[in-house]
């Protein structure tokens, strides 16, 4: 590794982001088919749309790892789809806030390691995820 071999511990978090991201691409699937109602119909697209963003995510962290000589881990953390609308945009809202702190967390081990590429990385992400975070929440106001 030309810049510097990363640690074990960033290794550690960039399979913890990738077990979210697989998490919350299926979690937004599933939501996606199992919508009902009026307000299930209004937000339905939505949800595709961030589960394919969230497939994306998943797979340029995996490379990201794989290049740093990780191995990414095929095992999502929990998936909880929700039974009602307001349930599942719930769950969808708190899971974007954690991974709001772990990539800001990410990005603050990118930068004591002075892995560039790392920290970029993640704050592309982090964008997306604020935004995600931002939908959410709006979308709550009104379920
Ligand atoms: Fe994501
Ligand atoms: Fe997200």
């Amino acid at each position: 590794m030309p810049g510097g071999k990363p640690s074990q511990e960033m290794l550690d978090l960039l399979n913890q982001a990738i077990a979210r991201e697989m998490q919350v691409a299926i979690q937004y699937m599933w939501q996606h088919v199992l919508w009902r109602g009026v307000k299930g119909f209004a937000v339905k697209d939505e949800l595709k749309a961030i589960a394919i963003a969230e497939m994306k995510h998943a797979e340029a962290i995996a490379e990201r790892l794989n290049y740093l000589g990780g191995i990414p881990t095929t095992k999502p953390t929990t998936i909880n789809v929700g039974n009602t609308l307001k349930e599942m945009i719930e769950q969808d809202k708190k899971d974007e806030e954690g991974a709001i702190v772990l990539y800001k967390q990410i990005i603050a081990q990118a930068r004591t390691e002075k892995d560039e590429v790392t920290d970029l990385l993640f704050q592309k992400i982090l964008t997306d995820e604020e935004e995600h975070h931002d939908v959410f929440t709006t979308l709550l106001e009104e379920i």
